[in-house]
């Protein structure tokens, strides 16, 4: 093996997804303790709530109180060199939520065992799964009481449409957990509130020796009752499946309790894939572990700082090598460019990046050059990778320019920043007027401010709220179908899309009109 495919073969890159307060961040955490790059329980947390901010990257970040840090994550485990990726909730959700997916090789699902899938969950879960990656799930605050185990994989596979297999069982749960049986590993880890889980080993008939004080326990009989039927009745484990996004492992856990979470990171480990080809644009296919060093942006972080202009294009590299003060290509523009102010991120700091490989995430530096999608890379051989898919936007506002006299600079500022991607741009039918979408809040936040610093134009926005984007085939639309609760608008290719008002809105109106193919665009 060469030394850049053992260098490949130990990327392991994730994001994990979730709906807000599932765990993401502690799980994060413990994670980052058992890599070593965290000595105490709290860090990550800590920059959470901006008591450990320090960095001066982004104004809205700080304000927020996250940092770019923060944004990717790198740590070395058990031979292993881990990439997390952030995907944020909340208020800071946005179409760079979706795209950081695309850069991922699978995803973990943290879910709270006691509220199930919540909106979010399936909102990212739908991007992994039309991707195919691998999924593992951990099923979280199992020292809580929460649903039934089986109600909660029968809720994962009608809702998401992804078998499951459960790697580990719960025994009780909440006040009543004792542990977990670890159907994968053939033990029992037995729960001590304080920590110190020590582990039982299951003899030929997955059974404990009966003189253990658990084998007493009226829950150790519902728990090899409830196994033995999940081990008949369900899927059986399957590589191949887990591999292609069809069949998700399930572990159950407490991140706060740093319960099952080793287990599950061993686990994952085991099966989660090294970094995967990706695709050109002409059905070509870039291998990890080919020379020639290659990657695309898939976010761009504005400084929200006046005094400093710069952004931060994120790459994910697809193959080879990066070396700091390469010489790379623009795709787009088909010019050169020396990558020599990058930066890599590490769980604790920013740092300048020397090398780094095909998984790896790195931060370029950019004065204006990048743009949401760019393909970079050495060699000869021009090649694009595949377009990054454009999300359903969900929210929606007006924008004018606050002065009349200022038209120019507004729509030049407008112009580019939908090009970047920041944000998604339609065109009344009736009036022409700007309208913007997004899928979050912030991503408005961010335009006005970046309208305002980087073109000096004030807009006004004026919210439309949520509606459900819908486009319609030029050949079945009639102007006339449109009305005030399905407006009538086209996007920047001039596809002609409704902005419904509710759902109710998009029934009445399939009601109305059976034959109107209605298309979203995830
Ligand atoms: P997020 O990043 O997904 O938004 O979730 P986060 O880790 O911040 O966790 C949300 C809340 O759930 C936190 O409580 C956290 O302590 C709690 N939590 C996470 N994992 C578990 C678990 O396994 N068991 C229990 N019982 N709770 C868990 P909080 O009160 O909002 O924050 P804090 O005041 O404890 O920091």
């Amino acid at each position: 093996m060469t030394e850049l495919e053992t260098a490949v073969n130990k990327r392991r890159t994730f994001a994990i997804i979730s709906h807000p307060d599932a765990g993401k961040t502690t799980i994060t955490e413990q994670m980052l303790l058992f890599g070593g790059v965290v000595r105490e329980a709290g860090t990550v947390k800590g920059r959470k709530t901006g008591k450990f901010a320090t960095s001066d990257w982004m104004e809205i970040e700080k304000k927020r109180g996250i940092s770019v840090t923060s944004s990717v994550m790198q740590f070395d485990y058990e031979g292993k060199r881990i990439n997390i990726l952030d995907t944020p909730g909340h208020e800071d959700f946005s179409e760079d939520t979706y795209r950081t997916l695309m850069a991922v090789d699978s995803a973990v699902m943290v879910i709270d065992s006691a509220k199930g899938i919540e909106p979010q969950t399936k909102k990212l879960f739908q991007i992994c799964k039309m991707r195919g990656i691998p999924i593992f799930t951990f099923l979280n605050k199992l020292d809580r009481d929460g649903r039934e185990p089986l109600d909660l994989l029968a809720e994962i596979e009608d809702v998401l449409g992804i078998e499951t297999y459960p790697m580990n069982w719960p025994i009780g749960m909440g006040k009543g957990l004792k542990g977990l049986y670890d159907i994968y590993n053939k033990r029992v880890a037995l729960y001590k509130p304080q920590g110190n889980h020590a582990y039982l080993d299951l003899d030929e008939n997955g059974d404990i020796a009966s003189d253990e004080p658990l084998h007493q326990d009226s829950q150790w009989q519902d728990t090899l009752d409830e196994v033995e039927l999940v081990q008949s009745a369900g899927n059986e484990l399957s590589e191949d499946k887990i591999m292609s996004g069809d069949l998700t492992p399930v572990f159950f856990g407490s991140a706060l309790a740093n319960f099952g979470v080793e287990t599950f990171l061993q686990s994952y480990m085991q099966f989660a894939p090294a970094p995967t080809p990706h695709k050109t644009r002409d059905e070509s296919v870039i291998k990890p572990t080919d020379d020639v060093f290659s990657g695309f942006v898939f976010k761009i972080q504005a400084n929200m700082n006046p005094n400093h202009r710069d952004r931060i294009a994120f790459v994910r590299i697809c193959s080879g090598e990066f070396k700091r003060g390469m010489d790379v290509t623009l795709e787009r523009d088909q010019k050169s460019m020396r990558l020599s102010n990058s930066t890599q991120f590490m769980a604790e700091e920013r740092e300048n990046v020397e090398t780094a490989v095909a998984g790896d995430i790195i931060g370029l530096y950019d004065t204006g050059n990048f743009q949401i999608g760019d393909t970079i890379y050495t060699g000869k051989n021009d090649f694009q990778f595949e377009k990054l898919p454009q999300f359903t936007p969900e929210l929606f506002v007006h924008v004018t320019a606050k002065n009349v006299m200022k038209q120019k600079s507004f729509h030049k500022g407008i112009q580019q920043l939908v090009q970047e991607g920041a944000i998604q741009m339609f065109r009344s039918y009736s009036s022409n007027d700007y309208i913007l979408g997004a899928v979050g809040q912030l991503q408005f936040e961010v335009f006005q401010f970046r309208m305002q610093n980087e073109y000096n134009s004030d807009v006004l926005m004026e919210t439309m709220g949520n509606k459900i984007a819908r486009w319609i085939d030029p050949e079945q639309l009639d102007e006339r179908m449109a009305s005030s609760r399905n407006l009538l608008v086209k996007d920047r290719e001039d596809q002609p899309l409704f902005l419904f008002e509710n759902q109710f809105a998009e029934n009445w109106f399939q009601q109305k009109y059976p034959d109107v193919k209605l298309t979203s665009r995830l």
